[in-house]
């Protein structure tokens, strides 16, 4: 199993070691156009492996020529919000890394399971699919597992419980217009709905759609990277372990929610082959409108770009 990693940055390089020290691969391929940058940051994290114990080969490079043959590549190249941005805000900019980085590395790994995490992510992913051609399956975007994390995280601190007992959904785009859906979540199998007033899950599903402008906020200079890097770790080890877990992902729709010719967070299972199915569950007219509208924005920057 090799996979890389494209992007130095702090997602991309926190990634890369959650990767190694998990053991999810047996090379880890850092890239990132510094100079520099990625051979130090690979180099330090195998300076790890004797301490934290794992065997994962990690090579940092600026060539695309090391990433030969990966199974996955975890796009996380790009530029990070800063406050007062919204997502969107990135949108020309990052259209320009993803097409560049998808260009140079889908030929030296055309079986390859892409994972992006740019920003704005649903976008990212619609330009990734485009450029390198792959089929939909095998083009993957990373941001409901972190929103449901994040929501996860409120409700555990709300109710005093524990994270792992506390399972969440939240669909849509990753943007101002995401979808949390109280009524799909619980804890240890009680509806959230029956365990908090309407007022109190209202509060938390506004703090999970502000989630990431809210650590931007705090860090001033850039955008979260704990939470992002081990939520696509998440679904890395899905596809790597064959586990087949259901996560909200972002994908290209070909009809499934009654939607097509954008990217938007489903739940889907995510196994050897990138994403197997994606499951429509029942929503009711104001969920299916919430995710349409959330679908609609994607669309409305997929046709600003020109690809
Ligand atoms: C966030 C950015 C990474 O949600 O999109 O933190």
């Amino acid at each position: 199993m090799k996979i890389t990693v494209v992007g130095g940055g702090n997602v991309g390089a926190t990634a890369a070691q959650r990767l190694a020290e998990k053991e999810l691969a047996n090379e880890v391929v850092l890239v990132d156009v510094v100079d520099g940058l990625p051979q130090g940051k690979g180099l330090d994290m195998y300076e790890s492996a004797p301490v934290e114990g794992f065997d994962t080969k990690l090579i940092g490079t600026n060539s695309y020529d090391v990433t030969a043959g990966s199974d996955i590549i975890v796009i996380t190249a790009g530029l990070p919000r800063k406050p007062g941005m919204t997502r969107d805000d990135l949108l020309n900019t990052n259209a320009a890394i993803l097409r560049s980085v998808t260009e140079q590395a889908v030929p030296k790994s055309p079986n390859a399971i892409i994972i992006v995490v740019s920003n704005p992510l649903d976008v990212m992913v619609y330009v990734a699919l485009k450029v390198s051609g792959f089929d939909r399956h095998r083009v993957i975007g990373m941001a409901g597992v972190l929103d449901t994390a994040r929501f996860r995280s409120f409700i555990a601190m709300e109710l005093n419980v524990s994270v792992e007992d506390v399972t969440a959904f939240v669909l849509g785009g990753h943007g101002d217009s995401m979808v949390p859906l109280p009524r799909y979540t619980s804890v240890a199998g009680i509806p959230l709905t029956d365990l908090l007033p309407a007022d109190k899950i209202d509060a938390l599903v506004k703090r999970t759609r502000n989630g990431g402008i809210e650590i931007v906020n705090y860090l001033k200079t850039g955008s979260a990277y704990y939470a992002p890097s081990a939520a696509a770790v998440q679904m890395v080890e899905s596809i790597v372990k064959d586990k087949k877990r259901i996560l909200p992902c972002a994908v290209y729709l070909e009809g499934e929610y009654g939607m097509s010719g954008t990217v938007v967070g489903v739940p889907v299972k995510l196994g050897k082959n990138g994403c197997e199915q994606i499951i429509e569950i029942k929503l009711t007219p104001d969920e299916q409108a919430a995710l349409k509208a959330s679908a609609d924005d994607v669309k409305a920057n997929i046709v600003k770009l020109a690809l």
